[in-house]
């Protein structure tokens, strides 16, 4: 059957009259129905775990605005905890897991055909968001890329540099690669239950691949992708997979076909001409509106959402932000965007 919605046809390599549009975090805590349903459920984390509530935010921000997907909601950290890290958030600052600085810790965790136990109920958010959104709208799922889940692993937290993680790169080579690897064939476990249970695409997020350099960027954001992608393509021909390497900025250059990606996302340091001239020409490109666009609006936010549209017009594009929206936003900034590129569009 052919590719009916928008995002499948932009995957595709369709150029749309109009570019289809979700946003990164876009069910979130701008959202004051997101904050209810959070407080409801406790915290983030039993907001995850809770399928019911979960389906619930992952479609209040469909049922305020008209998106092209639903992503699923969930988290890139519970892949760790699946694999047996402990994992909290603290509010105000972010999350918080217990280290792996050796092998004893690596040791520790759990084999990964053991991770089904505690991601169940994610998968059964997948089905149930599977029925219950339009005709129209595309189910994206997601996990974390392998390095940026690994920084958080051996730091315990966010880093600004990954600086734990670059170290135990340097000092103990073999118990890093052996996480790399334990990931990548975690994720394409969980990816593939994913599937199974309805995603129709999936989003590798690499937030950290921009502080990979040179040969370390071949390995560790590249070569995980790439395996990740090719063992997904084999157990669901025709899924398409978005790759997020954030901040990559020339390594962005034959991403797509290095690891054989549908759609490159790209963020905002990189300008959409240059992404026009060095990735669409390969592809689908997804991005990259800066989001403190979402908070600031006005006049700015209208030429900037005009320019991408436009620079992005010749070729299939995604339209999305060049990262998640952050909690200050404005509800009405976002509904500003969309009508901005769909008026974009319409008017030339
Ligand atoms: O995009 C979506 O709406 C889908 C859900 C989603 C969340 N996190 C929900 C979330 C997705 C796709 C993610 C991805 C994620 N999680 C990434 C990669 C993308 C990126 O932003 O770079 C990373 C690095 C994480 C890890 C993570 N989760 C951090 C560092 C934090 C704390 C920082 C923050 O923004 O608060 C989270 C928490 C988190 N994940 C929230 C949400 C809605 C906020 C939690 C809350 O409600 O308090």
């Amino acid at each position: 059957m052919p590719a009916q919605k928008t995002i499948l046809r932009a995957l595709a390599g369709e150029t749309l009259p109009t570019p289809p549009i979700w946003m990164m975090r876009q069910a979130g805590r701008y959202l004051p129905e997101y904050r209810a349903t959070r407080a409801q459920a406790g915290d983030f984390l039993s907001l995850c775990y809770n399928s019911d509530l979960a389906t619930e935010v992952t479609l209040q921000p469909m049922r305020r605005y008209n998106f092209d997907a639903a992503i699923l909601f969930a988290d890139i950290l519970l892949l760790p905890q699946a694999l047996g890290a402990d994992l909290w958030f603290v509010t105000g600052e972010g999350p918080r897991l217990s280290t792996i600085t050796d092998r004893t810790g690596l040791d520790r965790l759990k084999p990964v055909e053991d991770i089904h136990e505690t991601l169940n109920p994610i998968y059964q958010t997948v089905r149930n968001l599977s029925g219950a959104l339009s005709k129209e709208t595309t189910l994206i799922g997601f996990a974390g890329a392998p390095w940026t889940v690994a920084t958080y692993m051996i730091a315990g937290r966010g880093t600004p540099d990954q600086g734990p993680a670059h170290a135990l790169k340097a000092e103990n080579k073999e118990v890093f690669e052996a996480l790399i690897e334990r990931l990548t064939e975690g994720t394409i476990e969980y990816l593939s239950a994913q599937i199974d249970a309805g995603a129709e695409v999936v989003k590798l997020f690499d937030s950290w691949a921009g502080s990979l350099k040179g040969e370390d960027f071949d390995a560790y954001a590249v070569a995980p992708a790439q395996r990740i992608i090719s063992e997904l393509k084999a157990r669901h021909p025709g899924v398409p997979v978005i790759a997020f390497p954030r901040e990559a900025g020339d390594n962005y250059i034959g991403f797509r076909a290095r690891t054989g990606a549908d759609c490159v996302a790209v963020d905002d340091s990189v300008s959409a001409a240059w992404v026009a001239e060095n990735v669409q020409k390969d592809g689908c490109v997804q991005g990259n509106l800066k989001s403190s666009h979402m908070v600031t609006g006005g006049d700015a936010l209208v030429q900037e959402t005009r320019a991408i549209v436009k620079a992005l017009a010749n070729g299939p594009h995604i339209f999305n932000l060049g990262h998640g929206i952050t909690p200050d936003a404005d509800p009405d900034n976002v509904q500003l965007m969309i009508d901005t590129v769909r008026e974009t569009a319409r008017d030339g």
